[in-house]
Parts: structure tokens; sequence; C-alpha cells
């Protein structure tokens, strides 16, 4: 490279640091340097991780100039939740991710106290727009301090973006009557075949009850209010946060979290989990008419997801596979928390929310292990069976025609001392996540059940594992549960146990 232009290069450099603010430099500085005292085999292999310091929600997934990015809500300085950043990766298969210098930090008056969760699109000139909820407290007529909320945004070219002069561009002026302006967040914004804008925003009434607000927009950056898109009328928790509305085999979908949510059978077991509600949507008038729903996902660690269109037209979702309730367990000394799930590939079957691992994972199988027809009444391992990066799926039936078996289990993560297990028990139909024996030293949470379709005690299952987590995708996808678990690496047995007599096909792949 000649002199000339290096230091032209250098000049660039130097121009594109002067636009970003203090705060957004000691950010990016910071995680550059404490990212290396993390060792590659502490993190996750294909699931993303935050950088350093703390991760919540997936924000801005979209795909942008022949990438995927995820950016999410980020505390750079600390493994627990604080002042929010957007943190940046981006990936070219969904599974492996190259982190970019964190987009976001708390540094106008506006979003001064946080940039919450939002969302991004690509605009017809090139950039990449970003939404998002900016926090700043404010002295109430009390005296008490409370943080309110407005919606911002920010345009950028892939690595560095500047928030826009206009903001904020949604105020509690846009909020409906009796809308709180302490819960207004969480925009999720898309393009419609028009051209024009829509954006669903997280809200509640004064009273708590959550609701989704609908705006429009000509441009991206002008917002207007619209309508109540859907209405909680107390019936799933409080607060509804993190929408996301889209189309899906001909249904509308919307995906939320509410917060504070009675269980419900064997549905919303999780306190703040998901929700999906499936109805129909007139793109017309944007009316969205219930008619099921669903928790998400039904093991323990899952909220938050956002979703993305790829461009070979797949609905990919990604969620933070954590859990509020038990998420500050663990000490400052650790350098991160906070991983996201699988990208998933959803679809409407049944009337329900399908969802598969992305089929990109296929292109990580290594060795092939099968077995078929294997028979079994007690504990047993198979050859070419173990691992904590691994994709496997199981088919299970009764051994035994005449005497149906009591309980299946697969055990993994699995050492003399510690282990995870999935069950599923066909008189009761129940699938059941055990993470008791992970290592875990607290009384937290650490079973889940979830009821399931089987008939005549048959099953499938496919389960994978990456280190410190477990998704099974029960029936292809028809439940899923989801949990992390922090068990030594060096536990990573996996054995199956009956009690009765089951028969299994497995077929299972190490993931490179
Ligand atoms: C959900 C959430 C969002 C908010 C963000 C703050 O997990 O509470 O509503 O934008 O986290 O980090």
């Amino acid at each position: 490279m000649s002199a000339g232009l290096l230091s032209n290069k250098m000049i660039i450099e130097e121009m594109r640091c002067l636009m970003l603010s203090q705060s957004l430099r000691d950010a990016r500085k910071y995680e550059e340097t404490m990212e290396k005292k993390i060792g590659r085999e502490d993190r996750p292999d294909f699931h993303l991780a935050t950088r350093v310091g703390w991760m919540n929600d997936p924000n801005g997934f979209s795909y942008y100039k022949g990438e995927y990015h995820m950016f999410y809500q980020y505390h750079p300085y600390d493994s627990h939740w604080g002042p929010m950043h957007w943190g940046h990766a981006v990936s070219k298969d969904l599974l492996h991710w190259r982190y970019l210098p964190a987009a976001l930090a708390p540094d106008t008056e506006y979003d001064r106290d946080g940039c919450f969760s939002g969302s991004a699109v690509v605009l017809p000139d090139g950039r990449h727009l970003l939404i998002y909820t900016g926090v700043a407290k404010e002295a109430q007529p009390d005296g008490n301090m409370r943080e309110v909320q407005t919606q911002c945004i920010a345009v950028g070219d892939g690595t560095d973006y500047e928030k826009y002069a206009g903001n904020p561009v949604l105020t509690r002026k846009d909020l409906p009557e009796g809308g709180s302006k302490f819960d207004f967040r969480d925009p999720k914004m898309w393009r419609k075949p028009d051209g024009t804008y829509r954006c669903v925003v997280g809200n509640c009434t004064q009273e708590g009850d959550g609701r989704i607000l609908l705006y429009s927009s000509p441009d991206g950056m002008q917002w207007k209010y619209e309508k109540i898109l859907a209405a909680n009328h107390n019936r799933f928790g409080r607060m509804w946060e993190c929408p996301d509305f889209f189309m899906l085999d001909g249904k509308g979908v919307l995906i939320t979290s509410p917060q504070d949510m009675f269980p419900q059978g064997f549905e919303y077991h999780n306190g703040n989990g998901t929700l999906c509600l499936i109805g129909s949507y007139d793109e017309g008038t944007d009316t969205f008419t219930e008619e099921q729903n669903q928790a998400v996902d039904y093991g323990i660690d899952f909220y938050a997801p956002q979703t993305v269109l790829t461009p070979d037209g797949r609905r990919i979702m990604i969620g933070w596979m954590q859990n509020w309730d038990t998420c500050n367990l663990h000490t400052p000394a650790e350098p991160w928390l906070g991983q996201m799930t699988l990208p998933r590939e959803l679809s409407i079957q049944k009337g329900r929310l399908y969802q598969k691992p992305v089929r990109e994972l296929d292109d990580m199988h290594g060795e092939e292990v099968r077995h078929e027809n294997v028979t079994f009444t007690d504990e047993i391992r198979l050859a070419g069976v173990e691992g904590r990066k691994v994709d496997m799926e199981l088919s299970i039936r009764p051994g035994d025609a005449e005497n149906m078996y009591r309980k299946f289990a697969v055990r993994f993560a699995q050492d003399d001392t510690y282990h995870t297990s999935i069950s599923f028990r066909p008189y009761e139909s129940i699938v059941k996540v055990d993470r008791k024996f992970s290592g875990s030293r607290r009384a937290i949470i650490h079973q889940r059940r979830c009821l399931v379709n089987s008939e005549g005690g048959t099953l499938k299952m496919r389960i994978i594992l990456d280190k410190f987590s477990v998704e099974v995708f029960v029936n292809d996808g028809e439940h899923v549960l989801t949990a992390t678990m922090y068990t030594d690496l060096a536990a990573d047995g996996i054995s199956f146990y009956a009690d009765g007599s089951v028969t299994m096909d497995i077929v299972k792949y190490e993931l490179k």
C-alpha cells in the first residue's frame, strides 16, 4: 500500500472516531481488550454469546450487505445488567459469528439511562436503519425519579451508526389514551410491500395491562400512531415486552414476551416467558384478529426472541437463552453471561408454531453415528455417542408391544457427578428437562415439563448440545424445550435409560 493511501485510510479512521461519542469509544476499547481474557473453550461454539460482560435480548436482527446482523442488549463492563449498550455481531450462516464494535452507547439526553431493545431494516438508499428505545430518568411530581421511554433511531453503514438529529421519533405524545410512558419499548419495524413501514411497540396501560401498539411511517424516520394491534385484557401476565409481528404460512403471527405470567395448565410456566398469538391479518387495514395462543418454548431459558426474513424466504427466530429469575446468581468475577438460542426456522402447521434448527446446522455435521432398533430395559451407552457439541435425533417406541414402558430418559453432559436429562413418560405424555445435577449449587428452577403429542409410546426428539445448552425439538418442532447448563466440559458422556422396554433409532453427529 502506498504511503498516500495509508494516510488516507488513517484520516478516514480518525474522522470515524471523531463522530463517535466518548462512551461508545470507551465501550469499544474495553470490549476489545477484555475479550482476550475469555478463552475460546469457555464460550459456546455456534451460539452467539456476549463479547464481554452481560447480554440480554436480541436486537436489530437483519440481513444487510450479504450478512446477518445481530445486535444485543449489552453491558460490557459487568456480567450483570447495567446501562444498556448495543453489542454487535455478524454471520454468513447464522452459526459462526464475528464480533463488530459495539453499535450504540447511552450517550445523549434522550437515552442517557440506556439504549433498550429495538430492530433494524435496510433503507432503499442502502443505509441500515436502527430503531430502539431511549431511556431517561425524570423527576416525578412525587419527587421520585422514574425511567421514561421513547423511540429513537440511528442510521449507519453496518459498523458505525449515527443517532438521528430528530430523536426521539415517538414519545408519550404518541401514546393512545391511558398508555404508560414508563412502559413504552422495544420497537420492531418492517417494510411493507408498498414501501411504507410499520412498527409494533410494547406498552401497557397505567394499570399495567399489556398491549401492542402499531405505528406507521412513509420513510422509517417519521412515525405516526395507528392503533392497538393486540391487547392483553389481563390474560397473559402484565407488561408485554419485545413484540415481533410477521406473516407466516398465510397467518398473522404476533410474538411477545409478557412479564409476570401465571401458569395455565402446561403453558406459560416461566414467569416472564414468550407468548405466540396466531390469527388473521388484513394487510389493507392492519387488523389482526387472534385465533390461537401458545407458549413459544417449554424449557427454562428462553425470552424476547426476534425474527428475520432470509433472502430465500425463511422466517428465522433467535431468542435470549436465559431466564430473568435465574440470571443473577453468578459472581461478578465471571467474565460473561448471556447466550442466544439456535436460530430456528418457523412454520405454522396444524394451527401451531413449529420450530426447527436452521438448516445451515447440517453443514456443521461431522461423522455420522447410527444405531437402529436398539432395545433396552435399563441404562445403556452406545458406541460413538458422546460429546458436548452434538446434533442427535432419537426415535423411540415400546420395545414390548404387550407392555408399555414407564419412562425413557437420555442423560448428557454426564460423568460420575453430573448429568442433565430429558425424559419422557408415555402414560402422562410428558417430556421433562432436568438439570438438577448439572453442577448448580442453587435452589433455582431446574426442571420444566411439557405436554407433548405421542401415540402408543412413540416419540421423536432432536437434541442439540453446544457446551452450555440443550435445545430439544420434539416431534419435528411441535414443542421445543431450551435450557442452559454450565456443567464442567469434562462431563461429556451420553447414556440412555428405560424403565420397561424401549426400542430406539438414533442418528448422531458431532458438530464441527
Ligand atoms: C426484555 C427487556 C426489554 C428492554 C430490555 C432492557 O428483556 O426488559 O423490554 O428493552 O430488556 O435491557
